[in-house]
């Protein structure tokens, strides 16, 4: 999809779709006074008489354009004026974008040419992530798939005068997140029997292959087994498939500590012989999502080459059950030397990490962050809003929760405490991988905390973010938005 900026006078532009904001006060201001001047009155007509509502979302398209030069308008409700923000004018595009995506193959926004006080960089990037976000379809498995998209540019309309610069800028920035987004939403998406450990090492080295300061190394078990990675291995015994540790390489700086990501790659989570309840069990083909994140987020930064270094971390497996599958009380020694009771196998997720936390540290990070669909606990605290953040440390803390701030991906601080650790307690190992329900995705947390030793640490459980179920169900790409914000901004 391109994204053309236009600084012409609105009721001019040859357009086959204008989208208009529409307010509740009912006033017409900006780019649709413009297009009501041009057109008599006709805008204020149609809200005058009840036929266009100002409400959020709410999407009127009129072929009667005359004295304008788009041949359509999408009249697009933007609820009240003063409530403006970035995230109602995402859904009032998102809104505009789904009615129109099968209709025309271009169409032009206004919603960011009199945004009141919105930065048209900031309309402009997110305005690009929604467009993409709303046109992204799945279906590649499907022999008769619906028409695709017809909708190919999308013009962004802002005033004379505007810095296009910075407007330019921003499409760059939103383009480069939505192909991050579009990356992680589609390797979420494979069935399981796709999406295999080979898979996500496969989908790495392509981003290696296309772009420069990239470099990317695959182990594979022997490898693991060499290393120690008694964790790790644990997990993925049980299972045919085979498993592999992904380290991809961002070299954008000289001589500066670089930013480790975590990602976890879990294939599919049956729970190992702590077996889940069929229901619902398919949904846990987005267990890697994590993983999908930082692929994600290092397609962005392939593509934007900022000027830091990054280091990406997953640990990809299957969680299976079988006749070599680990037994609860089986005990395994970490990487980190620290043995661990297995007292619920389907607490995997924290297993995989920990080893490739401690594998990370050989790259001397000046920070680590882990993003994984950790616990079931975390989608009972937050529901599927908000990301849980974790942290030792409160530079990071804070760095993390302002990338999320701006780029409209929710995240919530969670605790991090040591008496989380207590339910942890083993008579037989070191510590065990589960405690009680209570708590889960602190102590959850707590397990991983263990490995850090002293690196600035943010852990994102993104179990209820990561996708959604039942009708749309699908990978949503978080939280790749997040995760490019806070890198870029680390690199400044
Ligand atoms: N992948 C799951 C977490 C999960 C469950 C995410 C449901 C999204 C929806 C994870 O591996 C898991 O099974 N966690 C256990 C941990 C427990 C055994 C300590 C959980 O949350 O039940
Ligand atoms: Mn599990
Ligand atoms: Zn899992």
């Amino acid at each position: 999809m391109e994204f053309p900026v236009k600084t012409d006078a609105p009721a001019r532009q040859r357009t086959e779709c204008a989208i208009l904001p529409l307010f509740d006060d009912g006033r017409l201001v900006g780019a649709t006074k413009d297009f009501d001047r041009a057109a008599r009155g006709a805008i204020a007509k149609l809200v005058r008489a009840g036929d266009a509502s100002a409400r959020l979302g709410t999407v009127t398209i009129v072929h009667r354009t005359q004295g304008t030069a788009a041949a359509r308008w999408a009249l697009v409700g933007c609820g009240k004026r003063s409530e403006l923000n970035l995230k109602r004018l995402t859904t009032a595009l998102a809104a505009a974008v789904s009615a129109l995506r099968m209709s025309v193959k271009e169409a032009t926004s206004f919603l960011g040419y009199d945004a009141g006080g919105l930065a048209p960089a900031d309309t402009a990037r997110h305005s690009v992530e929604t467009a993409r976000t709303a046109v992204y379809r799945f279906d590649e498995l499907k022999s008769r798939t619906d028409p695709p998209s017809r909708l190919a540019r999308l013009a962004l309309a802002y005033p004379r005068g505007t810095n296009a610069a910075s407007i330019r800028t921003g499409i760059k920035l939103g383009e480069a997140i939505a192909d991050g987004s579009d990356l992680a939403r589609s390797l979420g998406n494979r069935p399981p029997n796709v999406c295999t450990p080979s898979h996500l090492a496969e989908a790495a080295r392509d981003i290696a292959k296309r772009f420069a300061r990239m470099e990317v190394k695959v182990l594979d078990e022997a490898d693991m087994r060499r290393l120690g990675m008694g964790a790790l291995l644990s997990v993925t015994q049980g299972a045919e498939e085979p498993p592999r540790l992904i380290v991809l390489h961002y070299r954008g700086a000289a001589k500066q500590a670089p930013i480790a990501l975590c990602g976890k790659g879990v294939t599919f989570d049956t729970g190992g012989i702590s077996i889940k309840p069929a229901a619902k069990m398919d949904e846990m083909k987005f267990d890697m999502c994590g993983a999908g994140s930082v692929l994600g987020a290092m397609t962005a930064i392939g593509e934007l080459q900022p000027g830091l270094n990054v280091v990406g971390v997953i640990p990809a497996c299957e969680n299976m059950p079988g006749g070599r599958a680990t037994r609860p009380g089986d005990i395994v020694k970490s990487l980190s030397g620290q043995t661990v009771e297995i007292i619920n196998t389907d607490a995997e997720g924290r297993l995989i990490l920990c080893d490739a936390i401690t594998y990370a540290k050989r790259f001397k990070p000046s920070c680590i962050v882990d993003i994984a669909t950790l616990t079931g606990a975390c989608v009972v605290a937050l529901g599927h809003v908000y990301t849980g953040l974790f942290s030792n440390d409160e530079p990071l803390a804070k760095a993390l929760l302002a990338a999320s701030d701006r780029s409209l991906d929710l995240a919530w601080r969670m605790p991090v405490h040591d008496e989380y650790g207590d339910t942890l307690r083993s008579n037989f190992a070191d510590f065990a991988n589960s405690g009680t329900r209570d708590g889960g995705a602190s102590i959850g947390a707590n397990f991983l905390s263990r490995f850090v030793d002293g690196v600035p640490w943010a852990h994102l459980d993104i179990a209820g973010v990561a996708w959604r179920a039942n009708a749309n169900k699908g990978a949503t790409g978080r939280p790749v938005p997040m995760l490019v914000d806070f890198l870029l901004n680390a690199a400044q």
